[in-house]
């Protein structure tokens, strides 16, 4: 090869050769201003959700299958993997009477948030927590968990997980317990007893993995109480903290309930954490960017990293409480986390 001949298109091709890639190709004229998304806003209805869960219901063995769980599938990703964002996904598992999720741990962290349903319970290494409505219980990594519904009632539970974050740092594996149900060693009513107690006096503390709607509801509605507490941006909103540390709810999945009094509608913002949203109580609409989306109890929508969005509830009498997860504590963690107002 000559100079004289040489010519971009054969050296890109030479390289490639030799697994080498000319910055060039990329054909950028720098990287962007701002951060960018594939990840696209969207919005799922409850209606179809719980029709593909009870339809599921029927063809679906747990015998067969590990678990019966319907993924939301953002259709800015690739569909294959049934992500709704680029670190987190959202799903809704079902178990009927009589049924029971077998017992296993993975890298991936879960949490569920309980919707339907009285009296199953999850077990997380021994530790048994009865699910109610708005309970949410914690599986951190690589903690074992199963779910056992011995109650009249089908369970319907949301659940999160890190997944999309743990496969693209390829470290994703699972291991099954060798029996399907874990032995009960205490329940999340006793650990939560010697909660208080046992920070005031330094004791070690049981893991805490079970957070009671009973005790976050009333905490809910005290915020309420004091307009100084409402967050321009999200109205009432509390997050749940680990009481261990007072830090996010694990290492890479924020929570929080926010409440939308009747007639709220919050100021316009934008940040570099993606957050999910479940309308767990009344409706409302969020809008996000150039798009409105209305939602009702059951719905499920992403707000993509730096769009800009706010919420509303257009009830004059009813108020609205939406259940999130985002993406916020790994973005804090590499000090990435950014938050600008976008009201004006
Ligand atoms: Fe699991
Ligand atoms: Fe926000």
């Amino acid at each position: 090869m000559t100079q004289a001949s040489d010519s971009v298109a054969l050296l890109d091709r030479d390289m490639a050769a030799k697994n080498l890639s000319g910055y060039w190709s990329l054909g950028m004229e720098g990287l962007p201003p701002e951060p960018m998304t594939a990840v696209e806003p969207c919005l799922w209805k409850w209606s179809d959700v719980h029709e593909s869960l009870v339809r599921a219901g029927e063809v679906i063995s747990l015998e067969n299958s590990e678990r019966r769980v319907v993924r939301l599938v953002n259709p800015g990703l690739d569909r294959r993997h049934g992500f709704a964002t680029h670190t987190l996904q959202i799903s809704f598992q079902y178990v009927k009477h009589g049924e029971n999720a077998r017992a296993h741990r993975h890298t991936p962290t879960a949490l569920r948030f309980v919707i339907e349903g009285n009296g199953a319970y999850t077990t997380v290494n021994g530790q048994q927590c009865v699910m109610e409505p708005g309970d949410l219980i914690l599986t951190p990594k690589l903690t074992w968990h199963d779910h056992s519904n011995d109650s009249k009632q089908p369970m319907i539970w949301l659940d999160g997980l890190d997944f999309p974050l743990i496969t693209a740092l390829h470290q994703v594996m699972q291991e099954r317990y060798p029996d399907r149900r874990q032995p009960i060693e205490r329940t999340s009513e006793e650990v939560m007893s010697h909660l208080g107690s046992a920070i005031r006096h330094g004791v070690p503390l049981e893991d805490f993995f079970h957070y009671k709607w009973r005790d976050t509801e009333p905490a809910l509605r005290a915020l309420t109480q004091n307009r100084s507490r409402r967050n321009p941006f999200d109205g009432y909103l509390l997050e749940y903290r680990n009481p261990l540390d007072g830090g996010p709810t694990m290492k890479t999945i924020g929570c929080a309930v926010q409440l939308l009094p009747p007639g709220e509608r919050t100021e316009t913002h934008r940040h570099t954490s993606t957050v999910i949203y479940h309308a767990f109580r009344g409706s409302g609409a969020t809008q996000i960017a150039d798009r409105c989306f209305e939602w009702e109890q059951g719905d499920s929508f992403v707000v993509p990293l730096w769009y800009r969005h706010c919420h509303l509830n257009r009830s004059a009498s009813d108020e609205a409480i939406l259940f999130s997860m985002s993406d916020a504590p790994v973005l804090k963690a590499l000090d990435l986390y950014r938050e600008e107002d976008a009201s004006h």
